[in-house]
């Protein structure tokens, strides 16, 4: 079929009448301007019509005398979708419309846009610009009625030459925007469907006879001491301008020198001061333009000298095979979609930089301009993809369909070209990205051709190019680290001739990811892996409020269909803005400082300085002494210098007080940058806990109270003093009752089940319908009382506990010891049992659940802490001895599921206002505490669906699975599972 083209499905038209792309920098009338040159910004309010297809649009709706008062207002920028018009949809890799390229559907919403400005005063040889930073995804742009162009590239840069329609005084813009257009099928990336003019709108000029244009390259040479900068202009016609570069360094001239205008700078620096990420030093250049001696323009540019090499299997900055401890970084806000101000991109950066990270991958698609200043200033690697990604094809057949079709070479070649020379300028960007998963072919090839020759300073990624046939970066994502099957990080360090990077790992949906250390040590092990990009920075959900309730919606939540529900809540940061457990693993995961224990007795440790630039000597290192959680001591420590890449053994000089035999005491070794610069917020960047002491619990038991005993064919009743006990002895079922008042009901319940989370996606369908994990029966076999020596009674239940319809099963040993002092100690062992080969691999945790009354709501914990942790995931974490709450010990997530896990604890207090309930258990365990059932957790979608439960809901578990990162990626590390195998483990308690 090949229907007639809209203007819109044209794909071998990347545009009308837009402007060749170049840098985006700021010119002036002159040097001490502050205003760039007739800047105005054309934001704020514009007259809206939404209409079905652009073809409804009234045909004169772009003149100036267009009657739009019954039109609606609309700021700008905006996605229409979030300000009530048109469909919220969430798909990650369906087009949600037949795949018929370059068609789309001819009801295709669209935006009409109109507004009017004033320019005081029209100049003269000023060719006057509109640009757009972003518009999704096609659009034609009218001025004072007539037609401006037309462009596509939804998060791209579009300029136009409006001088020819500009009229001193007012003026009217008119804007069509289409939803779908070719650009769509190019535009297929895993995140909300959304439209309009997204970006900023403006307006400025340059002068007619002034630079068009102008590239920067740096160089280094002598050991990377000394600089070179090549500055190469570009003028519409080079007559006799001449350009003088004055390079200068806080305000003091490096240089200055006067050139014609069709020559390039070519200028050596000595011992020039680098750019990198960690230190991100930046030099003024100063662009002055003249033409017949006349200053016609004032460019103001910084400069970061850096170079970017391949030796061997590693890409150097600098000399140095850096490591990137990246993100990918969509554009999101809850309330606007895709609407990122520099506020907004400065908050992520600075906060980003605060947890170590120093890498970003514009996923997947170009930015603001103003992200890479901002990258450039506060010291980012940036990997710069282009807006490219055509993933629906894959379930085609034809992945490459139009991939490899020459015909939509001119349409992919584009998209690298403006991303390319528009960012071309930036230190930041060490890669040029040619996009994400579009399977690979010419297409490809051809950007990367041009990459190569238009800048051969940079290296070329893409991860489709699974071969790196012509990428100078070997990137996978989500690469397991063991399966039977898969490609393994194993395979890609044999394998690899390049360097290699994770463009993508540690997918961050719901709790998780695990297995963030593993990655981070294979990292440091091989000079050839140049570490990763987690995905992704934002947990993408859209604020909603019900009943006064803020909650976050995603996939399915508007009814959209097919939608993929919330595959785009896998942030590190939560839609409001708070940070997540997991970028408390990532801050820690990347720390600049790791700290080993040598030996305990003597403070002797090693300290690895894992920063490729700066010297320890950047760094101020501070002790900190807990006892049992509160700081008795703390101090600077004195560490000599350690180079970047480098370890050195040192002895601390720590005069340790006498400690108490009972009490935990744990040495935090931190470090914070010495200097402020522009990013430090002052909190530690590592944070190194060794534990000095661990207590172990005592169990003293007084003989207080005699132990009455009540037993008949179905109950053992047991008391001492005010405690009740009672033990069923046909269900098995245990309870407490204290002076009246129920502790516990319903116990004591073997629990192997948990709210799932995320990264079990994958298991679910087995859990629920061939293991039915969810679904336990405990069933008591004999229930036997007897008195021991020191009079203490003691009932023993045999149960079998299994699954519906399982043949593999737990035989159980619940042995309860009440003792004189009116606590009792709860044992339990467990035997795998029945049919072993058909019990699954892994189960979700293996533990007891206890229902308390809800007035227990104060909570101190002696285990790791303060932040959630399980197996693969306890970076962050230490042992301490925590104050909390119930409510505080919940974790949040946007889909409720499995949270606030504590790993080794081996004390637990819950208090009421009269009463505390003590559990000291006989070896360390796991716990959480929840206002909410397991139940509840399960069934809810989002945090508005949870029911308070009646009941503080305890849970205490020998073992809980690990998270693994199986919503994309490695499932749990075999050494992290919890596997249906035999268990012991038990707690003394105690109310008091
Ligand atoms: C990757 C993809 C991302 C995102 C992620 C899953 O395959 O590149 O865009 O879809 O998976 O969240
Ligand atoms: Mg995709």
């Amino acid at each position: 079929m090949n229907n007639k083209l809209k203007l819109w499905e044209n794909y071998q038209l990347t545009d009308i009448n837009r402007m060749a792309p170049r840098s985006s920098y700021n010119t002036y009338f002159s040097a001490n301007d502050k205003q760039v040159r007739n800047y105005q910004l054309l934001n704020g309010t514009w007259k809206f019509k939404f209409l079905d297809a652009p073809e409804y649009a009234p045909k004169d709706f772009q003149t100036i005398d267009f009657d739009d008062t019954s039109w609606e207002n609309i700021t700008v920028p905006s996605n229409w979708q979030l300000q009530g018009y048109g469909k919220m949809h969430y798909s990650d890799l369906w087009y949600n419309f037949p795949i018929n390229p370059p068609h789309v559907p001819s009801e295709n919403p669209t935006g009409l846009y109109r507004r009017n400005f004033t320019l005081d005063s029209l100049r003269k040889d000023e060719q006057y610009i509109i640009g757009f930073d972003g518009v999704d995804s096609a659009f034609e742009v009218y001025l004072n009625d007539e037609y401006v162009g037309f462009s596509k590239g939804a998060r791209l840069a579009s300029e136009f030459d409006v001088t020819n329609y500009l009229h001193e005084g007012d003026n009217t813009i008119a804007v069509r925007v289409v939803q779908w257009s070719d650009g769509t099928y190019l535009e297929d990336q895993d995140m909300w469907w959304l439209s309009g003019l997204f970006r900023d709108v403006k307006l400025y000029s340059r002068p007619q006879n002034g630079l068009y244009d102008f590239r920067i390259r740096t160089y280094l040479h002598d050991n990377y001491t000394n600089g070179e900068l090549v500055v190469t202009p570009t003028f519409i016609v080079n007559d006799n301008q001449k350009i003088t570069y004055q390079l200068t360094k806080d305000n003091q001239v490096v240089f200055e020198k006067t050139m014609a205008g069709n020559t390039s700078l070519d200028e050596y620096i000595d011992n020039v001061q680098l750019w990198s990420a960690e230190i991100p030093t930046l030099y003024d250049l100063t662009l002055t333009v003249t033409d017949q001696d006349k200053i016609i323009e004032v460019v103001k540019q910084k400069v970061g000298f850096r170079q970017i090499e391949i030796v061997g299997k590693t890409f150097l900055v600098n000399g140095v095979a850096v490591k990137l401890k990246g993100v990918n970084m969509h554009d999101y806000s809850a309330t606007e979609g895709r609407v990122m101000k520099k506020d907004d991109f400065l908050k992520n950066i600075l906060l980003m930089k605060n947890s170590n990270i120093n890498a970003i991958r514009t996923s997947h698609y170009s930015k603001a301009p103003i992200f890479y200043d901002l990258c450039d200033e506060l010291g980012m690697y940036v990997i710069d993809e282009t807006d490219l990604e055509c993933h629906g094809f894959e379930l085609t057949e034809r992945y490459d369909w139009i991939t490899d079709d020459p015909k939509w070479q001119l349409a992919y070649v584009d998209r690298m070209r403006r991303t390319l020379q528009r960012d071309k300028n930036h230190p930041s960007i060490i890669m040029w990205s040619l996009g994400n998963e579009s399977s690979f072919g010419d297409n490809f090839r051809a950007m990367a051709a041009y990459c190569r020759s238009e800048d051969p300073t940079r290296l070329v990624h893409y991860e489709g190019d699974f071969d790196a046939e012509v990428t100078d970066v070997y990137s996978t994502m989500y690469t397991w680290l063991e399966h039977d099957s898969k490609l393994t990080m194993d395979q890609v360090i044999q394998k690899t001739q390049k360097p290699h990077i994770l463009c993508e790992y540690a997918h961050s949906m719901g709790n998780g990811p695990g297995n963030l250390k593993e990655y981070q040590d294979l990292f440091y092990e091989h000079e050839q892996l140049q570490g990763g990009f987690i995905w992704e920075w934002f947990d993408q959900g859209i604020a909603s409020e019900k009943d006064g309730q803020v909650y976050y919606r995603y996939g399915g939540d508007f009814g959209d269909v097919p939608n993929n529900s919330n595959f785009c809540i896998d942030g590190l940061i939560r839609p409001d803005g708070r940070p997540s457990t997991a970028l408390t693993e990532v801050k820690k995961t990347f720390e600049p400082f790791q700290i080993k224990v040598i030996d305990l007795p003597t403070l002797q440790i090693e300290v690895f300085n894992r920063l490729d630039f700066q010297t320890s000597k950047a760094f101020q290192f501070n002790y900190l002494l807990e006892e049992d959680g509160k700081n008795i001591a703390s101090g600077e420590l004195k560490i000599a210098e350690i180079l970047p890449h480098h370890s050195a053994k040192t002895k601390l000089a720590i005069q340790l007080p006498e400690f108490a035999q009972d009490k935990l005491y744990v040495l935090h070794i931190q470090t914070r940058l010495n200097t402020e610069n522009d990013w430090f917020t002052g909190d530690s960047l590592s944070d190194s806990a060794i534990v000095l002491q661990r207590p172990q619990n005592t169990f003293n038991h007084q003989n207080n109270f005699p132990i009455t005993v009540n037993e008949d064919s179905l109950y053992i009743d047991l008391q001492v003093d005010q405690n009740q006990y009672r033990f069923d002895k046909i269900s098995g079922k245990f309870s407490f009752v204290h002076a009246d008042n129920p502790i516990i009901t319903d116990g004591i319940k073997m629990n192997f089940w948990r709210a799932p989370i995320d990264n079990d996606m994958e298991l679910l369908n087995d859990y629920y319908h061939k293991y039915f994990l969810n679904l336990w029966h405990e069933s008591t076999i004999e229930v036997q009382l007897h008195q021991l020596d020191n009079g203490d009674y003691q009932v023993i239940m045999e149960k079998m506990v299994g699954t519906t319809n399982s043949g593999w099963y737990y035989n159980i040993q619940q042995e309860y010891t009440v003792h004189q002092d009116g606590s009792f100690d709860f044992n339990v062992n467990g035997i795998a049992s029945g049919k072993l080969d058909s019990a699954p691999e892994m189960l979700p945790r293996i533990g007891v659940a206890l229902q308390l009354p809800n007035n227990y709501q104060q909570v101190t914990y002696r285990g790791q802490g303060p932040t959630e942790n399980y197996a693969d995931s306890c970076q962050a974490s230490y042992l301490g001895v925590f104050d909390t709450t119930v409510d505080d010990l919940f974790v949040d997530y946007v889909k409720p599921q499995e949270n606030g896990n504590h790993m080794s604890t081996d004390l637990i207090d819950l208090k009421s206002e009269r009463n505390q309930i003590r559990i000291k258990a006989f070896d360390p365990l796991n716990f959480s505490a929840a206002n909410y059932t397991d139940q509840s957790l399960e069934l809810a979608k989002h945090t508005i669906d949870l029911e308070k439960s009646n009941a503080v809901n305890l849970y205490i578990d020998f073992k809980q699975n690990g998270l693994g990162t199986n919503s994309c990626g490695q499932n749990q590390l075999k050494k992290y599972r919890c596997k249906f195998d035999d268990f012991n483990f038990g707690f003394n308690f105690e109310l008091k």
